[in-house]
């Protein structure tokens, strides 16, 4: 038999010890024994006692007397009053000061056994409570990040999907993710603004879905109509993600990669980090408005930043692969034209540190 719970016998007397140790061993319990309050705290202080069978009257401390001095220090303890017939009064009194139950002498041994199963199987369920009600907070919110991140998950391989069915575009998404990445890296951003910069990257085309892809794949120019149409990627893009990701930098990152240092990009004709965006627009930004201190685009919010080192990278995909209107450009070529749009389509300090990583990974090669 699996050994249960260990029974600490606190009473003066002897046989009454021995009685109950025999009865409780046999049921598979583990005992100890104490013939007083002292040696009574020293077991417990021994530790691995769940339950203290506590005579009521004894020599010295008194089995009344001990019970708050238990509670206070073990207030997980089970403890149960073994009570003279003649005073339950007190034993009642003893459970309003934390006993779980009490038991009259002479013992019935069914009945004390009982009332140590009962009392056991309420403190296992109380604990088990407790244990439920502290975490309940954590699991909830970590179920829920678990829902987003599936969710996450499931629109990423959607936009994987929707790449991969067209050549020219297949693996983009992963590629500008990881190009920023290093660019944000080489800037020395905080990882934490690093990791949404990656999210942005994975995520940036994803409003393509609401494009036609005839129109996305027209071979030769757009007309101004389809150029509109194509435009749009930004804002449906932003609207897709709404409902999943909470966090609206990589919203504003997602919406504004198409946007130039200059303000002459789409959608909303942001100057990125030139200079801090309208009013009307930090007023929609909700709540995003903490603005970068410190190094790139000083003054204006971290999306800002993030969305012109997406810019570059996204640019610099584009023109490196083919097309269905043009051939691809070599790394030398496109890392000339992103020069030349330093200070009027691409922010200067993300093009200087987009350079370094091609150069460090030119010799690294
Ligand atoms: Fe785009």
């Amino acid at each position: 038999m699996l050994a249960k719970e260990t029974i600490l016998i606190v009473d003066d007397e002897e046989v009454v010890r021995k009685l109950l140790r025999r009865k409780l061993v046999g049921m598979g319990y583990q005992c100890r024994e104490a013939g007083g309050a002292a040696q009574a705290m020293d077991e417990l202080q021994a530790g691995a006692v769940a339950l203290v069978l506590l005579d009521i009257k004894m020599p010295g401390k008194s089995g009344v007397q001990l019970l708050p001095e238990i509670k206070a220090a073990y207030p997980d303890k089970v403890v149960i009053m073994a009570t003279a017939n003649t005073d339950t009064d007190t034993a009642v009194n003893c459970m309003k000061h934390g006993a779980y139950d009490y038991v009259t002498k002479p013992f019935n041994l069914g009945g004390v056994v009982l009332s140590v199963e009962r009392a056991l199987e309420r403190k296992r369920l109380e604990l088990e409570n407790r244990d439920y009600q502290q975490h309940l907070e954590e699991r909830v919110s970590q179920q829920a990040e678990k829902i987003r991140q599936s969710f996450l998950n499931s629109i990423t391989a959607l936009a994987y999907a929707l790449e991969a069915k067209d050549r020219y575009t297949s693996g983009h998404s992963e590629r500008v993710a990881a190009l920023s990445v290093a660019i944000a890296t080489e800037l020395g951003l905080p990882p934490e603004e690093i990791e949404k910069i990656r999210l942005a990257g994975l995520l940036h085309d994803i409003g393509k879905i609401g494009v036609k892809e005839p129109v996305l794949n027209k071979p030769d120019g757009l007309t101004d109509d389809e150029f509109q149409y194509v435009k749009s990627h930004c804002e449906i893009g932003e609207r897709i993600l709404a409902p999943i990701v909470e966090d609206k930098k990589i919203l504003f990152m997602v919406r504004h990669h198409h946007e130039r240092y200059d303000g002459a990009g789409y959608p909303d004709g942001l100057s990125l980090t030139k200079m801090p965006p309208s009013a009307d627009v930090l007023a929609a930004a909700e709540g995003c408005t903490e603005v970068v201190h410190e190094g790139v685009g000083g003054g204006v919010p971290s999306w800002c930043r993030g969305a012109s080192i997406l810019a570059v990278a996204d640019s610099f995909d584009a023109m490196t692969s083919e097309r269905p209107y043009r051939r691809a450009m070599s790394d030398e070529m496109v890392c000339a034209e992103i020069e030349r749009g330093r200070g009027t389509q691409f922010t200067p300090a993300v093009v200087d540190a987009f350079l370094r990583v091609k150069k460090k990974s030119l010799i690294a090669d």
